[in-house]
């Protein structure tokens, strides 16, 4: 049996990949904020599978929580760098503390994990690494925030790693998931307004259509779990820049309405755990704004 830890698992996409994890018989450790949640889920899993579930109660946005994960995973024979969250708000309206959270928890723990899981995997000479990326990594999508470009580094960082020379001639592979708008509590978490319903996927299909990529012989290099969003994914890496300034163009999907949203949404559990992560950060509180 193997050990697959997944961060972000107490809520949406990562609880369903857990769930999908636990289906295939892996033992887990699933990591976040909101430890009541995340242990229900948990004990729901060790009973219903016979597999054995580990917590941990971290905020990957802040460096010890991180470390101690990272320590976790060392010995992991599946990362699943999920956890991760928006700012629909325009770069020059957030506070510092919320771009550096974002920061911390998008683009350098996923960063970490992967550091601290590969090469024990490469010395097993096994392992899968399945990096929860997204839509707006394809082009100028949430224009104006910060959000596109974070979740472009683990594209970018994914594809850099999988086609080097090494992992080619390793049995480790890594796998971008490239997500369009899925039903979780993301959107109200970064206070933007849900996609229309034919552009909505459900959070279990692509969970399990993910854990299916990963236990391929040869997984996908990027997954896109969606026709719709495989062309809009390569329709936005295509599209000539100059149409985004065409009035109405796309304005709908590719324009979070920066500095619209109300300051005091979004602040649920998906914002900020169980405890003491729900609250504004003291610098966020003198702009009206959200903590992630
Ligand atoms: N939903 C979409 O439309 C969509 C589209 C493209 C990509 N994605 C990506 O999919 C991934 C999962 O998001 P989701 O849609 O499932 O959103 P979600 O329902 O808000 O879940 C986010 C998960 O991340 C965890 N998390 C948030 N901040 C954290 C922190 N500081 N430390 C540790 N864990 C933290 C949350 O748990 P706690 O609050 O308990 O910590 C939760 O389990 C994210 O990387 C997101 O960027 C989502």
């Amino acid at each position: 049996m193997s050990k697959a830890l997944v961060t972000g698992a107490s809520y949406g996409i990562g609880a369903d990949i857990a769930r999908a994890l636990a289906r295939r018989g892996h033992d887990l450790v699933l990591a976040a904020r909101s430890g009541e949640t995340v242990d229900r889920l948990a004990a729901g899993l060790e009973s219903e599978h016979g597999i054995t579930v580990r917590t941990l109660h971290a905020d990957l946005a802040a460096e010890a929580d991180m470390e101690r994960v990272a320590e976790a995973v060392c010995d992991a024979d599946i990362l699943v760098n999920n956890a991760g969250a928006g700012l629909g708000m325009s770069f020059e309206r957030t506070a510092w503390t919320q771009e550096q959270r974002m920061l911390m928890l998008n683009v350098v723990a996923p960063a970490r994990l992967l550091h601290a899981a590969l090469p024990g995997m490469l010395l097993r000479g096994s392992g899968r690494i399945l990096n929860v990326s997204s839509v707006a990594a394809t082009g100028p999508v949430w224009q104006g925030t910060t959000y596109g470009a974070s979740k472009s580094f683990g594209l970018a960082l994914t594809e850099s790693l999988a086609y080097s020379r090494r992992l080619r001639a390793s049995p480790v592979a890594l796998t971008a998931l490239v997500l369009g708008h899925t039903t979780s509590r993301f959107h109200e978490a970064a206070g933007i307004a849900p996609s229309p319903p034919l552009l909505t996927l459900a959070s279990e299909y692509v969970a399990e259509r993910a854990v299916r990529a990963i236990h391929q012989r040869r997984p996908p290099v990027v997954c896109v779990p969606s026709l719709r969003y495989k062309l809009i994914a390569g329709l936005l890496q295509h599209l000539p820049r100059r149409l985004l300034t065409l009035p109405g163009l796309a304005d709908d999907f590719t324009t979070v309405a920066c500095g619209d949203v109300d300051p005091g949404a979004g602040m649920s559990a998906s914002a900020g755990g169980d405890g003491e992560h729900g609250v504004l950060a003291a610098e966020a509180r003198g702009h009206g704004e959200r903590q992630l």
